[in-house]
């Protein structure tokens, strides 16, 4: 990290806002000037851009930290504020989903066609016995009908739980179960890299593996056609999507429900074997999910195309694809597939063919396009473009200035947008139109967040210093806690700076002269995969799960394309190599994570090794494994209760 720490100190170039953006920009500096003077009432005026069905007279409730109520006493329905109204206000013809399947067909889902979906689909949740507060499991490639169901089970004021379509039947039973979900709603399949990904059998094959014991929950499963790939059936059980929704009622008035009522569990990894499910409520999310989407992604309804690149299995495609977008009336492309199928310039013939304004992408993806190379997007005409973001890792300054230069033709203004799972929106970020840019740093809290950077007794560093990224005061899109597990959230979160009653992101950040933010990763076990966090330990419990493995350390390593990379070092079991040869094995572990998490826990690299390195209390010392990875020279090691074991474990790693 210290070779970043270098390189980003000598990072000098600078972007101001040109005029004719800033004429323009939904942002103005004044934003800052008005947080500033009154918080509270700053995040009343935002939250105001919503529909109340009883409007809030309260603003925030501190007094039992680190529990925070927002608008407590009012009360909204969230599909209502992404739908109804917008009908209502005369426009329903606008086009909410440009929506384009990976094989190449595509459907325009206007805001009253969305509306009278949701409408039917909540009909049919209610007809399935779903009510206020009961979970709904989804788990569904990116069709519109995965926009209809969040915004259904939110209409009826339930909870949703969205799965990466990308985790395996085991990891789908475990969320499954965390939550106690009521219903489930997936599909046959996804178009993916060109084929067909089934689904529904990774939800047949969890809810058989739960058996009929008090954890059985799921009632039904509601299941969408897309692929028309033969599907299990369980009679009483499953329903066609097709059949139930084109039978309901596409009368539904949407009832209001108090601010503070659950939205959605997301799961995350944490720093132990057992992902958190993050849990957001109603009236504080969206006022910042929409207000970011407006001042961050300068939104101006009418005119723009939208397209948040992220899957809604992601925190991202929550707040930036359904809820933030929707609230505010905008226009989206909604992509099913992977950017390279069938050919690696599909982004930016979508972008092309629908004349995307704004883009909101990772910088994985741009790092993979650089080195694909500028040829494959140079033939497309991407002139419509005036905004580009980057969000889930820290993005290098060369990426930034090929994003700026090749995608934005040298014009567009970048927001380099920081935040988490449990923030539920953008914290840190340039305000287009307003922050003169810097390519790497992700500069600047919105207005109405304060954030610091702090030692390890949360003292202030001082510009010029690095420390641990704190939030000092609750904002509205804050986590409420972690599902069924008060004393998790308190830990995690707020214990380490319990003195001064500021939440712990698990980043590490510095501070430069000008006081703006540079994010350099993770400080805990997390890993930071293409923008996609993975916990070590839960990866190495998956790997003791396999027979062959007697122990496994897993670290984060530095990758050129995907931020960091899963390297595993593992022990085989003598009993399995009395029996088995290894040859193969290494290859066979990797695949292992995948099926036992998801592809994108598959370790880059699985290295056999005899020992691994450790103090003499027994702690694995991952930071000299990650040495060795990134093949740097292996680090002190004097505090090893063997010292010479990482020159054998780096003989056997070469
Ligand atoms: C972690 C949160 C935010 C949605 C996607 C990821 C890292 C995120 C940035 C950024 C540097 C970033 C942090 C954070 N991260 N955005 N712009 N610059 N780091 O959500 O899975 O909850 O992960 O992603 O390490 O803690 P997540």
């Amino acid at each position: 990290m210290s070779n970043q720490i270098d390189h980003l100190l000598t990072e000098n170039r600078r972007f101001a806002p040109s005029p004719e953006f800033a004429a323009d920009a939904v942002a103005t500096a004044e934003l800052y000037a008005q947080a500033d003077a009154d918080r509270e009432a700053f995040w009343a005026e935002q939250a105001r851009a919503l529909h109340w069905h009883t409007p809030f007279t309260q603003v925030l409730d501190w007094s039992n930290p680190p529990f925070a109520q927002w608008f407590a006493d009012g009360e909204l329905n969230v599909a209502y504020n992404c739908l109804d109204r917008h009908v209502e206000a005369g426009n329903g013809d606008r086009v909410a989903l440009l929506w384009e399947g990976e094989p190449g067909d595509s459907r325009r889902v206007t805001y009253a066609e969305l509306t009278d979906e949701v409408k039917r689909v909540a009909n049919v949740l209610t007809g399935l016995g779903v009510e206020a507060g009961d979970r709904v499991a989804i788990y569904l490639p990116m069709i519109p009908e995965a926009i209809a169901a969040m915004l259904a089970v939110a209409r009826l004021g339930a909870i949703h739980s969205v799965i990466f379509g990308g985790f395996s039947a085991d990891s789908l039973r475990t969320r499954i179960d965390d939550a106690g979900a009521k219903v489930v709603i997936t599909s046959d399949g996804g178009y993916r890299k060109g084929r067909v990904s089934p689904l529904k059998p990774a939800v047949d094959q969890a809810l058989a593996d739960r058996g009929n014991g008090p954890q059985a929950t799921v009632e039904h499963v509601l299941v969408v056609r897309r692929t028309e790939n033969e599907v299990g059936w369980t009679e009483g059980r499953d329903l066609w999507w097709h059949d139930a929704v084109a039978e309901a009622s596409a009368d539904h008035t949407a009832q209001p429900f108090p601010a503070e009522n659950p939205l959605f569990i997301l799961y995350t990894s944490g720093t132990t074997g057992k992902p958190k499910g993050i849990l957001h409520t109603s009236g504080g999310y969206l006022t910042q999910a929409a207000f970011t989407n407006r001042v961050v992604h300068d939104i101006h309804s009418e005119t723009d195309v939208f397209w948040c690149t992220a899957d809604i299995g992601w925190i991202t495609g929550h707040s930036y694809v359904t809820y933030g977008p929707l609230a505010n009336g905008a226009t989206q492309v909604l992509y099913e597939g992977t950017p390279d199928a069938p050919h690696p310039g599909r982004w930016w013939e979508l972008v092309e063919k629908y004349g995307v304004t704004i883009l909101y992408t990772a910088p994985t993806a741009i790092r993979s396009f650089m080195k694909l190379g500028r040829e494959i997007p140079n033939r497309f005409d991407l002139s419509s473009l005036r905004l580009l973001g980057s969000v889930g890792e820290p993005i290098n300054p060369e990426a930034w200035m090929w994003y700026r230069h090749v995608i934005g033709a040298d014009a567009t203004p970048i927001v380099d947008t920081w935040w988490q799972t449990e923030t539920g929106s953008i914290m840190v970020s340039a305000l287009p139109g307003v922050t003169e840019t810097k390519p790497g740093s992700a500069q600047v809290p919105i207005p109405g967040i304060s954030i610091d950077v702090v030692e390890d007794a949360g003292e202030h560093v001082g510009n010029g210093n690095g420390g641990l990224l704190v939030i000092t005061k609750p904002w509205p899109s804050m986590l409420r806690g972690i599902w069924g597990d008060p004393d998790r959230f308190v830990e995690t979160y707020w214990e380490k700076f319990q003195d001064k009653g500021y939440y712990f992101a698990g980043d590490g950040a510095r501070l430069d002269d000008d006081g703006d933010i540079w994010f350099l990763g993770r400080v805990d076990d997390v890993m930071n995969v293409s923008g996609h966090r993975l916990s070590t330990t839960e990866i190495e419990s998956a790997l003791v799960g396999n027979e062959a493995v007697a122990e496994a350390a897993v670290v984060g390593a530095s990758d050129e394309t995907t931020g960091q990379a899963v390297v595993a070092f593992v022990i085989v079991k003598q009993s399995y190599l009395n029996e088995h040869s290894p040859e193969g094995l290494a290859d066979g572990l990797r695949k292992w994570v995948g099926e036992q998490i998801g592809p994108i826990a598959r370790p880059r690299d699985v290295y056999i090794v005899g020992e691994l390195p450790k103090t003499r209390s027994g702690k694995i010392m991952r930071r000299l494994l990650r040495d060795v990875a990134e093949g740097r020279e292996v680090g002190d090691t004097t505090t090893l209760a063997d010292t010479a074991v990482m020159s054998v474990i780096s003989a056997q790693v070469k």
